[in-house]
């Protein structure tokens, strides 16, 4: 199985961007660890961040027909961007949103995430751990043959 995990804007500046909520671990810890974690379930990860919003748009395009399955951390895309939850609502790939704090006890605004509606669900609050739990979840969807 291949997974793509997308992170957007400011994800980049994970290790030093606001400690306090986002953890002291950095971009390329994650990557480490959701590899590792892939290996030892025969997941093939790629990992891709971008500031961007027409680039992450691009890469949901194109992984149509190279992955079995999208994590996303849309970072502040998530609360606004109707071009991303359309690229989202566009493929037949299932996506599941993933967010390294607790988006419902922080401001108001983030409380909305226009793409999760389109997404298979949400995760929100459990650190780098949420996106193994969003890896969890096309391993054992995979395993049950459940679509
Ligand atoms: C975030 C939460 C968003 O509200 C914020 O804009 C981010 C990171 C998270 O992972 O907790 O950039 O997606």
């Amino acid at each position: 199985m291949k997974l793509l995990i997308l992170n957007g804007p400011n994800l980049n500046r994970l290790g030093k961007r606001e400690p306090d909520v986002y953890g002291s671990k950095t971009l390329n810890d994650l990557e480490s660890f959701l590899k590792k974690h892939g290996e030892s379930a025969n997941v093939r990860v790629t990992m891709k961040q971008s500031n961007w919003e027409g680039q992450i748009i691009d890469w949901i395009h194109d992984a149509e027909n190279s992955y079995n399955g999208i994590i996303i951390n849309p970072g502040a895309f998530t609360h606004y961007s109707y071009a991303i939850r359309d690229a989202v609502a566009g493929i037949t790939l299932p996506v599941v949103e993933v967010h390294i704090s607790n988006v419902h006890a922080r401001e108001e605004f983030r409380k909305e995430s226009v793409i999760a509606p389109v997404c298979v669900g949400q995760i929100s609050g459990f650190g780098f751990e949420g996106y193994l739990m969003g890896m969890d979840y096309f391993i054992r969807r995979e395993g049950h043959g459940t679509d």
